[in-house]
Order: C-alpha cells, then structure tokens, then sequence
C-alpha cells in the first residue's frame, strides 16, 4: 500500500516534472525524487532538455551513496534504451536503489520495458501512483506518442459575450495584462505557435515569449496558403525565434526567406492547407505540442479535423455586441454535433476569467 511519504515523494516529482514543459521536446517531461533507506530525501532532479541527462540521473547524482537500499518515485516508467543517454533503468539498478515506484507505464515503444529489467535485476517496481495527475503533466508528450501528431491547446481571448474582435476588426486589448502575460507562459510551455494568415495580416503579431526568464522560445508557424499575409519585415520574421511559414504546393513564396517555407498540400474540402499534414510535418520537426493562437477561421478547421486536445478561453468582463465569434465554422450544423466539453479548471486572472476545458470522453483518442 502507498503511504503518505510515497504521496509527498511523487507529488514532488509531478511538480519536478512540469519545470520541463516546453524545453525537452521531442522527449518527454518527467520528475523524480529519491527517498534513503530510511525515507528521508536523498536527491531529486528532473529532466531539463532533450539530449541532458534523465531526471533519475540528476536524482541520483544528488544522491550519491544515500540511493542504496532506497525508493525513486518517477513520474514516467524509467526508460529501457540507450539513446543520446544510457539507460535510466540500468542506472538505477547499478546505484542500489530497492524500490522504483513510477505513475505512468511508457508508451515509446523504442523506450518501454524498464520495469521488466528492473524486476529481473530484483528491484521491486510498481507502476500506478498518482497516475491521473502525472499523465495530466505530461499530456503533450502522451498524446504525441499515442496519436502520432502534436498535442494541440486551442487559446482564444474574448469579451464576455464570445467576440474575439469588435466589428471593425480591433481587438487590442480585449483582456487584461495578467490574461497576456498568463499566455507568454502558454506560448514558453509550448513547442509552436500556431496563427492563421488573417491574424497576420490584421496583427502582425511577434509570438515570441517575452517576460519569462530562461523560457525557450517556440517555433512561430503562420498559416498562409498563398504565401501573401506575411511579408518581408513583418514582426513574426524577426530573429528572436525560428519562423515557418506554411504555404500551399504552388505558392510563390519568392519574397520570404528559404529556410522558413514549409510547402503543404491544400485541404481535400474547404479552404487552406490540409491541417493534419500540417500536424504531421510538426511533428515530423520534433514538435510535440502546439498552442493554436487562432485566428477564429483556422481554430475552426483544427476543431473539424478532430485535433484540438484543450481549450483556454480568457473571458474579460467587456461586452460588443457585434464582431467575429470566439470559434468560425466547426463542420458542426446542428446542436447534436454539439463538440462538448468537460470544464477542468476555472481561475480568476487579473478582472479576467479563465476557463479551461477538454472535449469529454466519447472524443478521447481521436
Ligand atoms: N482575441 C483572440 O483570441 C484572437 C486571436 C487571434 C486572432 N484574433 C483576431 O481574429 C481576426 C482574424 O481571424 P480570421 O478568422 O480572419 O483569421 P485566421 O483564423 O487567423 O486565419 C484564417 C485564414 O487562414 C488560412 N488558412 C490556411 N489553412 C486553413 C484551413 N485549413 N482552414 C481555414 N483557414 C485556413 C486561410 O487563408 P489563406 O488560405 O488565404 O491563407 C484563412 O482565411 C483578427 O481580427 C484578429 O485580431 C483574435
């Protein structure tokens, strides 16, 4: 049976395991915390960038000796394989350690069966605790191995009656400074930025994280079939971060820099480019979660191709009246194609409200 000390031990971890988001991509965030012989902590670490070391290979380094005969509370099944690093299953075998309790079992095909050599080397092995929470740390990289493409958070910022833009087009500042700077912490967490052409052409928006010391900087991606929105001197082309623009096969996409075209097969149906080719060839880069910043055109095709994992919606206490909804055309004509969702979390931002939600279960695995 878990104890307390195993519940602390693990939570720690899960908290350990989120400093990684957005800076370990293609791997996965992961936590872990090691308790001595005697159950008192002995070291912690968790993983920080692809390439560095594995959270147990900085828990045991702060461990040293104080490992032996000891617990490692993991938030993802220790890994099996030997890939820019050594195994951490083999590690932990070599430095002692007695117990490896671990949330979540490892999808990765290339990297599961840690547990089994922990098992035949006589170390006791349990998978399971705190399960639920762990796979909610890390539900970017477990939906990328699941389904093959990036986790996709869709954010949108509203008045309190769903307009995203007031007639005329205007839209700054619908929320407030706390909402806007909640959102660079979105955009430091994810791997890419994602916005349509008519964001760009109505914005010119930057994307880059600003305000966040440390934070890795996503790839910034528009979404411009005809390669016509963005232009030589836009704000998205600066070099404070990689920049892709996707364009249609055949676009003349002479005027922006080689580097940054991605070339992409149009949708089979409605306007744009196909958005699970624009998924895959995300994914293909190594990016395992997206942040779809809108505009309402494009999160509406992302919500008819079935790949939007979360919504978060800033509500600001101001009304318009007039101007584009939050969401456009969905592919969804009558209420019983409803997309519904299951609210996860509602916070006070600033005057703001922010609301978070994931589509209920019929839709998982989709
Ligand atoms: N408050 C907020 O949260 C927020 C966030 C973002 C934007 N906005 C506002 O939203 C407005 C712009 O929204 P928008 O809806 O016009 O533009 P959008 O969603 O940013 O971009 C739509 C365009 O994306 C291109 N596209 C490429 N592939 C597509 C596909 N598969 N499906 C659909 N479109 C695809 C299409 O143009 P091409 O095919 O010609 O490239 C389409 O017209 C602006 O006023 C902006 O300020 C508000």
């Amino acid at each position: 049976m878990d104890t307390a000390a195993d519940i602390t031990a693990m939570r720690r971890a899960i908290t350990l395991a989120a400093r990684g988001l957005g800076s370990t991509s293609p791997n996965p965030v992961v936590g872990c915390v090691i308790l001595d012989a005697a159950g008192r902590p002995a070291g912690e670490g968790f993983h920080q960038r692809a390439g560095g070391p594995h959270a147990e290979i900085h828990a045991l380094r702060a461990a040293g000796d104080r490992a032996r005969g000891g617990t490692a509370y993991v938030t993802l099944e220790p890994c099996n394989h030997t890939g820019r690093t050594g195994p951490c299953a083999q590690a932990l075998i070599e430095a002692g350690v007695a117990r490896v309790v671990y949330a979540v079992g490892d999808p990765n095909p290339q990297a599961t069966g840690g547990a089994d050599t922990l098992r035949a080397a006589g170390v006791k092995a349990e998978q399971g605790l705190l399960a639920d929470e762990a796979e909610t740390g890390n539900a970017a990289w477990l939906t990328s191995v699941r389904l093959g493409r990036p986790y996709v958070l869709w954010k949108y910022a509203a008045t309190l009656d769903g307009r995203i833009a007031a007639a005329d087009a205007t839209s700054r500042w619908i929320t407030s400074p706390e909402s806007r700077a909640d959102v660079h912490r979105l955009r430091a967490e994810a791997d890419a930025v994602v916005v349509g052409s008519g964001t760009a052409r109505a914005d010119d928006p930057q994307l880059g994280v600003r305000g966040i010391e440390g934070a890795v900087q996503p790839l910034r991606v528009v979404v411009d079939t005809g390669a016509g929105a963005v232009r030589p001197g836009a704000r998205v082309l600066d070099d404070t971060a990689p920049t892709l623009i996707a364009v249609a096969d055949d676009a003349d996409a002479r005027h922006l820099p080689e580097g940054a075209v991605l070339r992409l097969p149009r949708a089979a149906t409605g306007p744009g480019l196909d958005v699970p080719a624009l998924l895959a060839a995300l994914h293909g880069r190594g990016i395992r979660s997206v942040l779809l910043e809108g505009g309402p055109t494009l999160a509406g095709a992302f919500v008819a191709a079935g790949t939007v994992d979360k919504v978060v919606g800033y509500l600001a206490p101001v009304l318009l009246g007039a101007g584009p909804a939050a969401l456009a055309d969905a592919g969804i004509s009558t209420i019983t194609d409803a997309l519904r969702l299951d609210v996860t979390e509602t916070v006070r931002i600033g005057p703001d409200l922010r609301i978070t939600a994931v589509p209920g279960p019929a839709r998982k695995g989709n």
